[in-house]
């Protein structure tokens, strides 16, 4: 696929098809990705733990926050809650830049998915002390990020910036999810 469509399809997915879930060989594709992913010093710091199944699953779900900005909307309801998460760690001690070493690992577990047809969403929103426990975490990390894992049920597409400059991502009667991106003449801040 042509890389600029895989980055516009990778819109965060937030429905999924429970009945068809991830198994722990897709989850482990998704992090053998995230292993080849830049990295600050190039030092490897994360860790991950994976969730695809059972009572973790359910609790874990229990402790995320999903989709703020739609009020209306309480999160994915059974039948469509993801079928995996993926908890990415950083050391507890560690410098800033493990955020962005975990961010790019999200991005690319993210575009991963996508090219499989599986979606994600990347929680920042969940309980981080019961969630620690729930994972049995070692005190030495922390989470960094949680992601939730699925077969993609719900569509979603990039909208155009609204005249009003709203960020904010709506569904439609459809319950099409759009997200409005600004456009690129917007962002470049200066061109030498
Ligand atoms: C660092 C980060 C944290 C996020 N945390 C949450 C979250 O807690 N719950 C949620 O539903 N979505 C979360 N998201 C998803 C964002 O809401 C989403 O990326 C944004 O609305 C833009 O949509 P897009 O990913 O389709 O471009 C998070 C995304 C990022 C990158």
């Amino acid at each position: 696929m042509d890389f600029l469509k895989l980055v516009e399809e990778a819109r965060t997915c937030r429905r999924f098809v429970e009945n068809e879930p991830l198994t722990v060989e897709d989850v482990d594709f998704l992090l053998e990705c995230a292993r080849l992913a830049p990295c600050g010093r190039n030092a490897q710091e994360l860790r991950f733990i994976t969730v695809n199944a059972g009572e973790t699953l359910d609790r874990l779900f229990s402790l995320t926050r999903w989709a703020g900005a739609l009020k209306d909307w309480n999160g994915p309801v059974p039948g469509e809650r993801p079928t995996a998460f993926i908890a990415v760690l950083m050391p507890e001690r560690g410098g800033d830049i493990l955020c962005f070493d975990a961010g790019i690992a999200c991005q690319t577990i993210q575009l991963a998915a996508t090219s499989r047809g599986w979606g994600d969403c990347i929680i920042y929103s969940f309980d981080r002390s019961k969630t620690h426990d729930l994972l049995n975490v070692d005190k030495a990390y922390k989470i960094a990020l949680l992601i939730g894992l699925g077969v993609a049920l719900e569509k979603r597409v990039v909208a155009p910036m609204p005249p009003d400059g709203s960020f904010v991502y709506w569904r439609d009667e459809n319950q099409v999810h759009h997200v409005p991106k600004r456009p690129l003449a917007e962002l470049i801040a200066g061109r030498f």
